[in-house]
């Protein structure tokens, strides 16, 4: 429960104190190493009620080094030891050499706060212009099945909304009050209980920003979508995995002891599930909800699997977020749509929380363009769901792949018979063919492969083939 952080650092005047620093989450304290007789340090230490930030930055203040805490609430808590906090710290450790302690220099990563200076960067997939150059091939001859887009596009009226900006200077309506109109008509569901976002992605973070204090923790059941992990390591949030079984379906018994013995704020429950495909039944999606959670259902390839969304469910589940998006549906990744389904009681911290102008213009445009042509989407729909199962018939005769039946526009494979996937998948990438590997431990040994057109199918099948 508790974080420690520790800040080493030395006192510039008037002698050279090595001191630790501890914040904790409800206590700040330093303790000196040496020399020990500056007394009234040792007493510097304050019970406060919650360290909301869990940073305190070291700044320069009228030429003395001072704390200066990122938030306010911090900030009036220690104003008090101002004057005995007279010192400068960094996070790098004192140079010892020949047993002299040097002070230290303030480095920029020293105003970062502690828990995102831990955090592992995000490793995006590369982009399409440089991976095109990087592969020597033009970017329509590379067969790009590595993250799940929806190689149809948008239907034309998007090409021709997009043409014919009148207010490209004009900030956009922060309230995207047309595009939620229009997806009150899609879903069925009224636009008081939607909003929008720069994507489903701004709109997990933007969730764990509202409902999550530093500290608290969110429950995850990987392997799943990794932005749930990541944007809660941002938020400074503890991620309690609970891993799904064999067939990749949840624990549900091991969700609910979890969630009774730690109070975990928010569940990630995705369904069709990437990377494997696999769906919630609403049997288990109802004994979650019953438990004392946020559920956040993450329905981002809900049109892939034949099912209803559940977005309507958010009028009678005080507890249920539904969220969805443009990127796979209507083929608008790099346009960043997102929309999601809140109860009301939810839904207007939300608004409070978001950035004003989240959703573009251009993004705003091309979704209504998008849900005019609700023949066109059908249409692409239909075809990558027929395609998956052409896909997954071939992918199962390849006798070093063991494909998982999927409900969403890509299929999961076992790389077997002594393969190794991350090799397969350089060499499919030599070839101009992207597929996804994973490096994490529940899927090392797997590879994901994103529905594409037929032709893409083909030249997929025919590199495999070539590598039998
Ligand atoms: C399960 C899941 N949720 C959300 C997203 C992100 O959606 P968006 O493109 O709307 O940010 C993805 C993208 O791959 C995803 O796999």
């Amino acid at each position: 429960m508790w974080r420690k952080t520790k800040v080493k650092g030395a006192f510039e005047n008037p002698s050279n104190l090595q001191f630790v620093l501890y914040i904790t989450r409800c206590r700040l304290g330093v303790r000196v190493l040496q020399p020990q007789n500056n007394l009234f340090l040792l007493k510097i230490s304050k019970q406060m009620d919650a360290i909301t930030g869990s940073s305190l930055h070291m700044i320069k203040f009228n030429d003395e080094f001072s704390f200066s805490p990122s938030l306010n609430k911090i900030s009036s808590s220690i104003s008090k030891f101002q004057s005995k906090f007279s010192c400068m710290a960094s996070s790098s450790s004192i140079s010892s050499a020949a047993g002299v302690t040097q002070p230290l220099k303030l480095t920029g990563d020293s105003f970062i706060r502690p828990h995102l200076r831990e955090l592992s960067p995000y490793q995006p997939i590369l982009p399409f212009e440089v991976l095109s150059t990087r592969l020597g091939r033009k970017p329509e001859e590379i067969v790009k099945l590595d993250a799940n887009e929806n190689p149809y596009g948008p239907p034309p009226e998007v090409f021709e909304a997009l043409g014919q900006l009148k207010f490209p200077y004009i900030y956009p309506d922060p309230e995207s009050r047309t595009l939620r109109g229009a997806l009150a008509e899609d879903s069925g569901l009224e636009s008081e209980y939607i909003l929008v976002g720069c994507g489903a992605d701004e709109l997990i973070d933007l969730i764990m920003r509202c409902v999550l204090d530093p500290g608290d923790s969110i429950v995850d059941c990987p392997p799943t979508f990794t932005m749930y992990e990541f944007d809660a390591a941002v938020n400074c949030a503890r991620v309690i995995k609970v891993p799904r079984k064999m067939d990749f379906s949840l624990d549900v018994q091991r969700i609910t002891e979890v969630i009774e013995h730690e109070k975990p704020k928010i569940i990630f429950l995705t369904s069709p599930n990437n990377p494997d495909g696999s769906v919630i039944s609403d049997e288990v999606l109802l004994k979650i909800l019953d438990l004392p959670i946020l559920v956040v259902l993450d329905e981002a390839y809900i049109e892939f699997s034949g099912l209803d969304s559940k977005m309507g469910w958010v009028k009678k589940h005080e507890n249920l977020i539904v969220l969805r998006t443009f990127s796979k549906r209507a083929g608008l990744a790099g346009l960043r749509v997102g929309y999601g389904a809140f109860p009301l009681s939810i839904i207007e911290y939300l608004w409070r929380a978001k950035q004003p102008y989240n959703v573009s213009v251009a993004a705003e445009v091309s979704a209504c363009a998008a849900l005019k042509n609700p023949v066109y989407l059908e249409k692409v729909k239909v075809a990558l769901v027929q395609e998956r199962e052409r896909l997954f018939k071939l992918l199962k005769q390849v006798p070093f792949l063991n494909p998982y039946p999927s409900y969403s526009n890509f299929i999961l494979c076992e790389v077997t018979n002594g393969r190794d996937a991350k090799k397969l998948k350089e060499d499919l990438a030599k070839m101009g063919v992207m597929i996804r590997h994973y490096s994490n431990k529940e899927l090392k040994g797997y590879v994901r492969v994103s529905v594409g057109k037929p032709e893409q199918t083909n030249a997929l099948m025919d590199c495999i083939n070539r590598l039998s």
